[in-house]
């Protein structure tokens, strides 16, 4: 997509969480490029004027918003943050486990914050953001997510269940605004050169691998998928299931399929935004 298409279609504000490093940075800097103003979300205020003055340079606009996205009511704040910009595109993009724990060798407060960050303040951004985007009639969501979302795995219990949240709630939102001109997709991400990721394997005492994705090819790849939703799986074509039971392409035919079997119950409830 030409830098112009992404404005015209996710402008003139996107939202991204986890926006001071790694792949949120990288999101940040291409959306920049396409003359997109940013509103960057994440804990560490100094590190977010860092990316703020940068991204300015390019000749955006920049917000910042110092919220942590595993306390409860992140959402509203950033909601409160973006005030009455006319938000494009949202990317959900923090959410990695730093805990590196089997579930019960851990305080439960670790994993309510992890859950609450990818489930509940994911949830409370599309929601917020999303009905304007559906009155407007065109805009974007990239949630990010990982290949833990397809299956429970040995020491990350908390986190496969929080990213499958985001893959069944990505698909859901998808098969619901993909008739409002608003494109959702969720970017399963494998292994990616990141600060949070290098911080990982360093406290484990694990070499690091050569073959990871970068976060630019990350965040180049992300948007052009953006219109393809609702699932990109890294690295593998759609028809491919790689981790999951069935590929993108099937998810999406059954998605379609069972939204024209259950039209009447979904008609029966809608409800007007306010
Ligand atoms: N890297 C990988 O190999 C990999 C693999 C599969 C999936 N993923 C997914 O890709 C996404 C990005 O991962 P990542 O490796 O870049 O690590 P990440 O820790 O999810 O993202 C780092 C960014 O998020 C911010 N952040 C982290 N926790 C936060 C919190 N509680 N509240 C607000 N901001 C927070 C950080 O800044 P502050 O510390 O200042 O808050 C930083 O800007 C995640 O959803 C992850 O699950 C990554």
């Amino acid at each position: 997509m030409s830098e112009q298409d992404l404005a015209a279609r996710y402008g003139p504000w996107a939202v991204i969480t986890g926006a001071s490093d790694g792949t949120g940075l990288a999101f940040a800097r291409r959306l920049a490029q396409a003359g997109i103003n940013l509103i960057l979300v994440a804990r560490n205020a100094g590190k977010l004027s860092g990316a703020a003055a940068e991204l300015q340079g390019m000749g955006v606009a920049c917000v910042t918003a110092s919220v942590d996205l595993g306390a409860p009511g992140a959402a509203a704040r950033i909601a409160e943050a973006a005030g009455d910009r006319e938000v494009g595109l949202l990317i959900t993009n923090a959410g990695a486990d730093p805990n590196g724990s089997r579930f019960l060798d851990k305080e439960f407060g670790a994993w309510d914050a992890l859950v609450t960050m990818n489930v509940n303040t994911t949830m409370g951004l599309a929601h917020h953001f999303g009905r304007g985007m559906k009155a407007r009639g065109r805009g974007g969501m990239i949630l990010v997510s990982s290949g833990a979302c397809y299956g429970g795995l040995h020491g990350i219990a908390a986190y496969c269940a929080a990213k499958g949240f985001v893959l069944n709630f990505a698909e859901a939102l998808w098969a619901e605004l993909r008739h409002d001109g608003v494109d959702v997709l969720t970017l399963v991400l494998g292994r990616t050169d990141t600060p949070s990721h290098r911080k990982i394997l360093e406290e484990s005492g694990q070499a690091v691998p050569e073959d990871m994705a970068t976060p630019e090819e990350v965040a180049e790849v992300g948007l052009r998928q953006l219109p393809h939703g609702p699932i990109w799986n890294w690295g593998q074509p759609n028809d491919v299931a790689g981790m999951a039971p069935n590929s993108p392409d099937q998810r999406r035919a059954k998605i379609v399929m069972i939204e024209q079997m259950s039209a009447a119950y979904t008609n029966r409830t809608e409800e007007q935004p306010a």
